[in-house]
């Protein structure tokens, strides 16, 4: 059975929900499922705007006959050629062979690639190009690597839909709510978009803000993201999210322990702390363990938090290696401007703190905190001043902190 939403006069959603994929890009955890979302318009000619997942090609089919009844889709504008959006092209081409595809020259490059159009020629669109399908004029914005080099978003002139590609994306299925305004978006909905943005898209933060000073300069009404909710109300929680996010800024004060501990020895003083803290006044501390949590949603929380302690065994005299994996992923995703403090453990040479220190310095505008805390298989009474001192330490930086 079809399954559609009316997004404006003229425009539907076609797309499909996947509540089975366990890990989105094979690496992320999803239990809240995906979208993967795709549009239609119906004007004197009829345009669809990107494709979906081929996980979930019969459903969007199914949705895009009982949109265009009988007519036949004149053009398809593809913003994104990642598989999750661009897998149906080709049967798409099956089924209404004189479709017209839009798109950049690297998108065809790209398409071209992944075997989804065969020799067919495209109309190549460049910054700024427009194109009418009747009453609606559009144009198309690049947004170079947000979070691919082919990527462009479409303006639609006429009512102000931007159809963003994968950004203002977010995780999780739709499940018949498609506009922000049906849903709690920021109880229900922030994690997911958090964590979809932070490791999707997180590394590319100078790209972003290209787009949305580009996308400042639109009269954008409606959201039109590949994936979650369309946005047509309050656009501005959402952008001023992305600019913080894409600016690396935290969004909260408050600190975030992440600890590794084979014996729960380190996992003891990470606790110590974390009441320290509390008792202080600074309430706002979660507890992670870094080898229970998938990396994906520490690397979301990291964006999310002003100040981080890493507490670290020292294992074959290294950085316990779940520890130096999220250290790895933290770089990868170019991350910038956190407050470290350190608290390393080991039996016989202690010096996961050191090799953290190093690791750190040769990341982008990241502060390590003089205090640190050296222990020895575990936390003794006489080291309750080191652990003070440190807590101290955090609750003054935090407190000085814009
Ligand atoms: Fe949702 Fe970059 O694909």
């Amino acid at each position: 059975m079809y399954c559609v939403r009316k997004v404006d006069k003229d425009i539907y959603w076609v797309g499909a929900n996947d509540n089975r994929l366990a890990l989105f890009e094979n690496i992320h955890p999803i239990p809240e499922g995906i979208s993967y979302n795709s549009y239609v318009l119906l004007d004197e000619k009829t345009v669809l705007f990107d494709t979906v997942d081929w996980a979930v090609c019969g459903q969007f089919l199914e949705n895009l006959e009982a949109v265009l009844k009988d007519r036949t889709l004149d053009y398809m504008v593809i913003n994104h050629v990642e598989p999750d959006h661009a897998a149906c092209i080709e049967e798409i081409i099956l089924r209404y062979p004189e479709v017209k595809i839009i798109c950049t020259k690297k998108a065809f490059v790209f398409m071209k690639q992944f075997g989804f159009i065969a020799d067919r020629k495209v109309e190549e669109v460049k910054e700024g190009d427009t194109k009418s399908f009747g009453k609606h004029k559009v144009m198309f914005v690049t947004a170079p690597m947000v979070h691919w080099p082919e990527v462009m978003v479409t303006y639609d002139t006429t009512n102000g839909v931007l159809f963003s590609a994968d950004a203002f994306g977010t995780f999780g299925i739709l499940g018949g709510k498609l506009f922000n305004d049906e849903v709690d978006f920021d109880r229900d909905w922030i994690e997911y978009a958090r964590r979809y943005y932070t490791n999707i898209v997180g590394k590319y933060g100078f790209n972003v803000q290209a787009l949305l000073k580009k996308a400042g300069k639109l009269d954008i009404k409606t959201i039109c993201p590949l994936h979650g909710p369309v946005w047509r109300s309050n656009l501005g929680y959402f952008l001023e999210k992305y600019d913080k996010w894409s600016r690396y800024e935290p969004e909260e004060k408050g600190v975030m322990i992440v600890y590794a501990s084979m014996y729960g020895n380190t996992e003891s003083a990470a606790n110590n702390l974390a009441a320290r803290l509390v008792e202080k006044g600074i309430k706002n501390v979660v507890v992670y363990d870094v080898s229970k949590t998938h990396v994906s949603y520490l690397i979301s929380e990291t964006f999310k938090y002003s100040h981080v302690v890493l507490a670290c065994v020292t294992y074959n005299m290294k950085i316990y290696p779940p520890m130096l994996d999220y250290l790895e992923h933290m770089k990868a995703l170019n991350l910038q401007k956190r407050t470290f403090a350190l608290i390393e453990n080991g039996s016989w040479a202690p010096q996961s703190g050191k090799l953290m220190h190093e690791f750190l310095d040769g990341m982008k505008e990241m502060t390590v905190l003089d205090e640190k805390v050296s222990l020895r298989s575990s936390m003794k009474k006489d080291e309750t001043n080191p652990m003070e001192e440190l807590a101290d330490s955090i609750v003054q930086s935090i407190n000085s902190s814009k």
